[in-house]
């Protein structure tokens, strides 16, 4: 029956944000697909990049096709980079051998959408020019390719949202990340490309430690989501006891948060310098924090998050799955 309502456009809801993710799945990215799939009252997701990093590109293409084939969810997969800009690939050891750690999953029953990442970024900014938001919590191997084939790329897209960095020690080293440290040439040329960044660092990244409470919630909640992060985060659970690998930080989901749900972060605006050269300060962002080098802002950095307001926002998400 015709309600009067039809067509009119609820103003109170703000427009979804049309969103490319790029990915090296990997474990925590795994979940940060999966929390994005059920983000969509406030994300379009346009598509997904994979790029090489956790494991190599033939492993993180296809574990990211299979997830979101499993997940039910038609969003064009593209294959990316298989190497960074100017070094070897370094994988990650604690995503294990396939990068998804002992999960299994059904193949896709769909290949790859045509076209590389950088075609991706640019159909999707010329068809959401000015709105266009990117999430990259993989090594920045494809953004920067993207932007340096098309440097006009900067000015179309809103932002772009990195898990990477850090003000405060690291991860790969004393002073750098793992997404950072992998590919530090691609990570200089986004810092300095002119767009609106927002980097999730470390900083903001290590400090959601999964409760067991989570962890239960999530495994007795109903749905495709719920159920692969649920054997996600039990690889997580186990791995540091099995072969010593990292504590189950969830990244990849927490630089998502900060698109969807910014005001659970405390943000500063900073010049962040990349370092590339140096054995221990290769990718290392380094924050101007006393304005000595006078060059204007590049990035948002996130220095705080509301961990227990992390944790429900997650729990609601998986628990109100299915
Ligand atoms: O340092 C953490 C980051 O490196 C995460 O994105 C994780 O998936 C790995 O890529
Ligand atoms: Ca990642």
């Amino acid at each position: 029956m015709a309600t009067g309502n039809e067509g009119v456009h609820d103003v109170t809801k703000p427009p979804r944000i049309p969103l490319v993710m790029d990915v090296d799945t990997g474990t925590d990215d795994a979940v940060c697909i999966a929390a994005a799939t059920l983000c969509s009252d406030a994300i379009e997701l346009v598509g997904i990049g994979a790029v090489c990093g956790n494991v190599e590109i033939g492993k993180t293409a296809r574990n990211t096709l299979d997830l979101v084939d499993f997940l039910g969810c038609d969003i064009p997969v593209h294959v990316g980079a298989a190497q960074p800009l100017a070094r070897p690939l370094c994988t990650a050891v604690s995503h294990g051998a396939t990068g998804l750690g002992d999960v299994v999953l059904p193949a896709a029953r769909r290949n790859y959408a045509q076209g590389g990442v950088t075609e991706l970024i640019r159909r999707a900014a010329e068809r959401h020019r000015g709105t266009l938001e990117i999430l990259a919590v993989g090594p920045l191997t494809n953004i920067a390719t993207a932007l340096s084939e098309h440097p006009e790329l900067a000015s179309m897209m809103k932002r772009i949202t990195i898990m990477g960095g850090a003000l405060r020690g690291g991860n790969m080293t004393l002073a750098s990340e793992f997404n950072l440290y992998c590919d530090p040439e691609a990570a200089r040329l986004v810092f300095e490309s002119g767009c609106e960044l927002t980097m999730v660092g470390l900083d903001v990244t290590l400090k959601p430690e999964l409760p067991l409470s989570v962890f239960d919630r999530i495994r007795a909640a109903p749905g495709p989501q719920a159920d692969v992060v649920g054997r996600v985060l039990d690889f997580m659970m186990r791995r540091k006891d099995e072969f010593g690998a990292d504590d189950p930080n969830l990244h990849d989901v927490i630089a998502l948060a900060a698109i969807v749900r910014p005001s659970l972060f405390k943000f500063e605006t900073y010049y962040v310098h990349l370092e590339t050269a140096g054995e221990v300060t290769r990718g290392m962002t380094v924050a101007d924090f006393n304005n000595i080098s006078k060059r204007p802002p590049n990035a948002r950095v996130a220095v705080d998050i509301d961990v227990d307001g992390f944790w429900n926002w997650f729990v609601d998400l998986f628990g109100a799955a299915g």
